[in-house]
C-alpha cells in the first residue's frame, strides 16, 4: 500500500497539533483512507528550538524548497502563518502538483480565488477548513451540508482570542493586557495579536464565510471593522447591569444582491445563546431560505481543535487522490461576482 507523504510548513501551535494527531490517530486515518500517512519533512525558522512533540524521525529543515520540490511529497500543509511567503509557498506547491491544506485565513481572504484557480489548473486540491472557526467544520457545512439552500445571513463569534479576553474581563474582572498575554500563551492569538484585537482576523473569516455562503466574492475592503482594544471593564459592567453581554460579532447579511458585512463589538441580550459562548469558543448562526436557522458551536482556536480541521482536510485530499478526483475545490464557490458591483 502506498504511503501518503506530507510536507509540513510550520511547527508552532497548529503544526504541533497536526504532528500529534497524525501520529496518535494513525489507526483512524488508515481506516479512513486505506493507507498510512507520514510527515516527511517540516519547515521551521529555528532548527535549535526545543520542540515539545515526538517527531518520530521526521526531519526539520529551514529550506522550503526541500519540501516544495520534493517529488515524494504528495500534500503540503501550510501552518506557518503570514501572508506573502505563505502565499508564495502555497502557489509553488500547487505548481509542483502538490495538494495543499492551509489554516491561513489571511492568505485565503486576500488571495483565495487566485489560489483556488491555480489549484484547479494543476488538478490539485486546496482546502482551508481550519481558517475559519478552528475546530468547527463550518466551511464544509456551508458548501456541502447546505449546498441546496440560499444562505441569507451568517452571524456570530469567529475570533477565539477576543472572546477569551471579553469573557475573562467580564466574568472575572481581569484586566485586558493580562488576559491578552494569557491568550497568547495558550496559543489562541495570532503571532501579532493586533489582527485579533482590532477585528481584522474576524473580518478575514467573515469575508471567507460570505464568499462561500453567498457564492459571491467578498473583499476584505468590503468589511466594516471595529475591534475590542478600546473596550473597558466599565463598558462591560455597564452592559451587564442593563442585561447585556459584550461580544465581538461578525455579520454577513444578504438582501437580494446587496450584502452587508461587518465586525463590531455588540451588546448581546443575556438570554441570547451567543451571550453564553465563552472563552475561546466560537458560534455561528447560518440562516437559509429553506433550512431556516442553524447554529454551529465549538472551539474556535487552539492546538488540537484547529489541527483536527487541518488533518480532516488532509483525509479529504487523500480520499480524492484515491478516487482520482482532485482539483475540484475551485468549483465550489462562484468567484465571478464582486460585491462592489452589487450597488450598481
Ligand atoms: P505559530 O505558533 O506562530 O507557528 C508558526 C510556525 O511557523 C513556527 O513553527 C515557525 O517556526 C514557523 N515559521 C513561521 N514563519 C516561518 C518562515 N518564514 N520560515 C520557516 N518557518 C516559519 O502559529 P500558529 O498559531 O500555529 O498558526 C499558524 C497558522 O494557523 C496561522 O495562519 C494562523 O492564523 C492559523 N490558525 C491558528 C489557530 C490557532 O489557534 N493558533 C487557529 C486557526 C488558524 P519556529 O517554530 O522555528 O519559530
Ligand atoms: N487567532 C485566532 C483566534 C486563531 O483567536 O480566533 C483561530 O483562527
Amino acid at each position: 500500500v502506498q504511503t501518503i507523504s506530507v510536507g509540513l510548513l510550520g511547527l508552532g501551535t497548529v503544526g504541533t497539533g497536526v504532528v500529534e494527531i497524525i501520529d496518535n490517530h494513525q489507526d483512524k486515518l488508515m481506516h479512513q483512507v486505506g493507507c498510512p500517512v507520514k510527515i516527511k519533512k517540516i519547515l521551521v525558522n529555528d532548527l535549535n528550538k526545543k520542540r515539545d512533540v515526538y517527531l518520530n524521525g521526521t526531519r526539520l529543515t529551514k529550506e522550503a524548497d526541500e519540501i516544495l520540490t520534493d517529488p515524494d511529497i504528495d500534500v503540503v500543509i501550510e501552518v506557518m502563518g503570514g501572508v506573502d511567503l505563505a502565499r508564495d509557498y502555497i502557489e509553488k506547491a500547487l505548481a509542483n502538483k502538490k495538494h495543499v491544506v492551509t489554516a491561513n485565513k489571511d492568505v485565503m481572504a486576500l488571495y483565495g480565488s487566485e489560489l483556488l484557480q491555480i489549484a484547479s489548473e494543476n488538478q490539485c486540491d486546496l482546502f482551508y477548513e481550519a481558517s475559519v472557526a478552528g475546530g468547527i467544520p463550518i466551511l464544509r457545512s456551508l458548501v456541502e451540508g447546505l449546498a441546496s439552500d440560499r444562505i441569507t445571513k451568517m452571524l456570530g463569534i469567529v475570533n477565539g482570542t477576543t472572546n477569551y479576553i471579553l469573557t475573562k474581563m467580564s466574568e472575572e474582572g481581569r484586566n485586558y493586557e493580562d488576559v491578552l498575554k494569557e491568550a497568547q500563551e495558550l496559543g489562541f492569538a495570532e503571532a501579532d495579536p493586533t489582527a485579533d484585537v482590532e477585528g481584522l482576523d474576524a473580518a478575514r473569516k467573515i469575508a471567507i464565510l460570505g464568499t462561500l455562503g453567498f457564492s459571491m466574492k467578498i473583499d476584505l475592503d468590503d468589511v466594516a471593522v471595529a475591534g475590542i482594544s478600546n473596550i473597558s471593564k466599565e463598558d462591560l459592567d455597564y452592559g451587564k447591569q442593563l442585561g447585556y453581554t459584550m461580544k465581538l460579532i461578525g455579520l454577513a447579511d444578504r438582501t437580494g444582491n446587496k450584502v452587508e458585512v461587518s465586525v463590531q463589538p455588540t451588546l448581546v441580550p443575556q438570554a441570547h445563546p451567543l451571550a453564553a459562548v465563552n472563552n475561546e469558543f466560537n458560534a455561528v448562526y447560518v440562516y437559509g431560505e429553506a433550512v431556516g436557522e442553524t447554529m454551529f458551536y465549538g472551539p474556535g482556536a487552539g492546538k488540537l481543535p484547529t489541527a483536527t480541521a487541518v488533518v480532516s482536510d488532509l483525509v479529504e485530499v487523500v480520499k480524492n487522490m484515491r478516487l482520482g478526483v482532485n482539483g475540484n475545490s475551485a468549483a465550489i464557490p462562484q468567484f465571478g461576482k464582486n460585491l462592489k458591483s452589487n450597488d450598481e
